[in-house]
């Protein structure tokens, strides 16, 4: 068995030491998460695994023969390969043989049996069951079967690589990934563009690999079902924690309260010290104290506590005033070559109105926001803009909206009006970029440093209508409910696409579902959607369950005699067999769904366990009010689930009688 052992490794960027003596190592059984705030090196860390980036000291090895395949947080740019083409990539390991065995083939057309026949025929042989044996030839359905996973269709197969946005080129190069097989993968937030569905798939697929892994994440629940061990990695070091992610952040507790108390206690002492200086500093008989005390001071290590436990908050400017009708959609169609996204599509967004847009994978979100936002305007029918609208639009793949050029202090001037400049210093502050951290240039900034930034410059402007893409997306949970805080206040109107369904669930007014069927509003929240879905397949079944009687009521009936009624029966096995196969379906997910939901409840018991250790009191409301919902959520759904189940028991005591 092959291990990969990382040793020492240093990185330090001006006098901050991102990585400080790091070293852990992996085999083909691991299930490791590497944890940590955002911009605590997570990404570096992987980067230099993964031989993408210089570190400044450390070694690298492993086991002889051994495949290690990395997946990048994001800025992956695909070319103008179709999906299948670009996934043949994954099999690159097997291009000199296929080349040498081509080889082979012409050199044996022309020979007769001389000296090298035989020795070429063996090798031949020996390539052949080589690729016979390592699965070679079963490629196309193993590609089939992970885009499919990962969400796509067969009509995506051919089409070219370059047409997919940013968070499905992603989904492509981790389909490559997968494909390819490796002994190790490193994983930089897999999730991030993966909808809960793709999210369910890649997590089972996972479960079930037999190489070892490594993925960053800041999904709890997913890490929860995916990893054995945690490496934390905060203030440079890293520090491994056995068990799943939930263990990690139980044993983290009552780490972080120490640490914590140990804070608070420096700082009184510091202040103490100082006090001390400050007031014997021109006093002669005191001065030998002073100085030594400046000497302590000078010396003292300080205690960091990590930056996702700092609280940060901000609120968005209140929204200047508006029309009553804020964006009007008359009859919007846009399509892809082929590729029909909408048709026809009528809506008018109100004022004041937060409306969540869902949908599976590849349903449109992303292109209707960037309509809806004026970024995209390559369609037919009219978006047009109410009266005073000011729209601040946040994309999905940031790297559209930020200057990679730019430090990040040039990237907030740009944007700031003159009044502002004086106080950006402070609101980056409030974003978490201190001191030189103003000074670095966007390009190396961490996915969630870049997020914040986003947000930031959206802040700087008073919009009454936010356009917001997957906002969370890369935020760590310090930073996420942050965010929540201030959409909840936020008193303009919002068009939004989240895959977090407590956030949409927080602060939806309004939904517009894009299901395969075309889009469908629901008027109300979250909760009344579900709902809503829930009454529709319930009619749905009830139709079918009436199909069933009135034409198994009295088979042979039928003038057309004895061949229609048996094509009848079977007809009406098959749709049985589908009924029951996508009751089981939605079974299933339903009980995946509960099981989420459980996890969640337990992650937010620990979290208001931590919450009461630092006695935040806002937090331990707002984490009891969470911890209420979900349990009302999972009493739904496990409502739910007993319904289907019901349904299906039903089925097939029908089906035992008729036989
Ligand atoms: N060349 C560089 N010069 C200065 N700082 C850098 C450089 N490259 C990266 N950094 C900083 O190093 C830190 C770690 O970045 P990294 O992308 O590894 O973070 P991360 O843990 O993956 O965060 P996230 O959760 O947001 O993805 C960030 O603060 C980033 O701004
Ligand atoms: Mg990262």
């Amino acid at each position: 068995m092959g291990t990969l052992h990382i040793q020492n490794i240093r990185l330090a960027f001006g006098d901050r030491d991102l990585l400080d003596d790091v070293g852990f190592s992996l085999s083909e059984s691991s299930r490791a998460a590497l944890a940590g705030g955002n911009g605590t090196g997570k990404s570096t860390l992987l980067k230099i695994v993964a031989g993408q980036q210089q570190s400044d000291s450390g070694t690298i090895s492993m086991t002889k023969g051994m495949r290690v395949a990395y997946l990048p947080q994001s800025d992956i740019v695909l070319g103008h390969r179709t999906v299948m083409e670009e996934m043949e990539l994954a099999y690159s390991r097997f291009f000199p043989m296929l080349a040498r065995q081509s080889e082979l083939e012409t050199k044996l057309e022309g020979v007769t049996e001389n000296d090298g026949h035989q020795s070429m025929l063996l090798e031949l042989h020996e390539i052949q069951q080589h690729l016979i044996d390592s699965g070679y030839y079963q490629r196309n359905a193993v590609m089939e079967q992970i885009l499919k996973g990962l969400g796509f269709v067969q009509d995506d197969f051919v089409r070219n690589c370059a047409e997919f946005s940013g968070g499905w080129q992603m989904r492509i190069a981790l389909a490559k990934v997968l494909a390819e097989e490796p002994d190790i993968m490193l994983l930089d937030e897999p999730t991030n563009y993966l909808d809960i569905e793709a999210r369910v798939w890649l997590k089972n697929y996972l479960k079930l690999y037999c190489g070892g892994v490594m993925i960053v994440s800041h999904d709890q629940y997913f890490l929860d079902e995916t990893v054995d061990e945690v490496y934390e990695l905060f203030n440079g070091k890293l520090t491994r924690y056995a068990g799943n992610y939930t263990s990690y952040l139980r044993q983290r507790e009552s780490e972080l309260q120490a640490l914590e108390e140990a804070y608070k206690r420096q700082q009184a002492e510091m202040e103490r010290t100082e006090r001390f200086i400050e007031r014997f500093r021109y006093k002669a008989t005191k001065s030998k104290q002073v100085q030594s005390r400046i000497k302590q001071l000078e010396k003292l290590e300080p205690v960091v506590v990590p930056s996702h436990l700092k609280k940060l908050s901000f609120s968005f400017p209140p929204a200047p005033h508006s029309g009553n009708d804020v964006l009007i959609v008359e009859h919007l169609s846009k399509s892809y070559g082929e590729h029909h996204i909408f048709d026809d599509l009528s809506f008018v967004v109100r004022k004041g109105e937060r409306l969540a847009v869902t949908g599976r994978n590849g349903a449109g979100k992303s292109t209707l926001l960037r309509m809806l936002a004026g970024i995209d305007r390559n369609f037919t029918g009219t978006i047009r803009e109410g009266a005073g609208l000011k729209t601040g639009y946040f994309a999905q793949d940031t790297e559209h909206t930020l200057d990679q050029t730019n430090d990040v202090m040039g990237e907030v001037e740009s944007v700031a009006a003159t009044v502002d400049i004086p106080r950006l210093r402070n609101l980056l502050g409030s974003f978490l970029f201190s001191d030189d951290d103003v000074f670095k240039k966007v390009s190396v900034l961490s996915g969630g440093e870049r997020s914040r930034l986003a947000l930031l410059k959206i802040l700087l402007h008073p919009a009454n209508l936010l356009i917001l893409d997957e906002p969370t997306n890369h935020l760590d949970i310090n930073a996420k409910d942050m965010l929540l805080e201030a959409l909840r206040q936020y008193d303009g109107t919002m068009v939004f696409v989240s895959h977090d369904s407590y956030f949409i669930e927080r602060i939806a007014t309004r939904i517009l579902y894009l299901s395969s069927d075309g889009p469908e509003f629901f008027e109300g929240d979250y909760q009344y959607f579900s709902w809503k879905l829930e009454q529709k397949e319930q009619v749905a079944s009830l139709a079918g369950n009436n199909k069933r009687r009135s034409d198994g009521s009295a088979p042979g009936e039928t003038e057309s005699g004895d061949i229609q009624n048996a094509a009848e029966a079977r007809k009406e096995a098959n749709r049985r067999r589908n009924r029951r196969k996508s009751l089981q379906q939605q079974a299933d997910s339903l009980l995946e769904e509960a099981e989420d939901i459980e996890r969640q409840i337990a992650e937010t018991e620990a979290l208001m366990g931590m919450a009461e250790n630092y006695s935040v009191s806002e937090k331990i409301t707002a984490l009891a009010k969470r911890k209420q919902e979900l349990q009302q959520l999972h009493e739904a759904k496990s409502e739910q689930w007993f319904e289907i189940t019901g349904e299906i028991e039903e089925m097939n005591a029908n089906e035992q009688h008729d036989t």
